[in-house]
């Protein structure tokens, strides 16, 4: 089944327990949790204390999006704090595969994320090991950017990759996705749709039942 994944990253900070709620009684799937550290990424975002006070706000499925140099330094703390899953960049780890098997020692979903220029490649040591390979269709670190075409090819290429060995591994995509191209993005072979901008800007409610009503349409 589709999932979709609202980004807390363009909600309105000021009422994000209530946004929270609404995107999770509007029938989201996971809540999109998009942490920066200044380093990996430009910008910064939020960190443990936000993740540890929404956790008592709701039951949602945390989908952990880490755009941190070295992730492995946190991943108990993110586990401690209520992550269901955590996802971490290729680029930012120094052992792949080690990060990846401590993620799901500690009882996680465990993602792995590259870049728009790092090759698939880059990833193929640890696609038997993870629930969920996550494309970046933009540049991390800022929300409400527009969707790299390129992405199209990458997602296909992935689906091939984990056809041909016999998994049952989740693409999700994350930049850029609005009602436009989401269609297309399900029909290149995701099926977990991240969406920041094009979920909290406007009415909340009718975004998803939108992106809901295209995902069914796509499943
Ligand atoms: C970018 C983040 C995305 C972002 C998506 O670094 O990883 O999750 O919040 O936001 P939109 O949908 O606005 O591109
Ligand atoms: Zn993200």
């Amino acid at each position: 089944m589709n999932k979709l994944a609202p980004s807390i990253l363009a909600a309105d900070f000021n009422i994000l327990g209530e946004q929270i709620r609404e995107v999770s009684d509007a029938g989201a799937n996971y809540l999109h949790i998009d942490v920066m550290d200044g380093m990996f990424v430009p910008s910064i975002s939020f960190g443990l204390p936000v993740i540890e006070s929404i956790r008592r706000n709701t039951d949602i499925f945390f989908d952990c999006h880490l755009m941190i140099m070295d992730p492995d330094r946190y991943l108990t703390n993110f586990a401690r704090v209520g992550a269901d899953s955590i996802t971490v960049h290729v680029e930012a780890c120094k052992d792949p595969v080690a990060t990846i098997k401590a993620i799901k020692s500690l009882g996680l979903k465990s993602g792995i994320t590259l870049c728009p220029e790092t090759p698939l490649e880059n990833i193929e040591c640890v696609l038997e090991l993870v629930d969920m390979v996550l494309i970046m269709s933009v540049h991390p670190g800022f929300g409400g950017q527009s969707f790299m075409p390129s992405s199209f090819e990458k997602i296909e290429k992935l689906r091939d990759m984990i056809k041909k060995r016999g998994l049952n591994t989740d693409i999700e995509v994350d930049g850029g996705i609005n009602l436009n191209n989401l269609g297309l993005v399900l029909d290149s072979g995701a099926n977990v749709i991240v969406s920041g901008s094009s979920i909290f800007n406007g009415n909340i409610q009718d975004n998803i039942r939108q992106f809901k009503k295209i995902m069914s349409e796509h499943n």
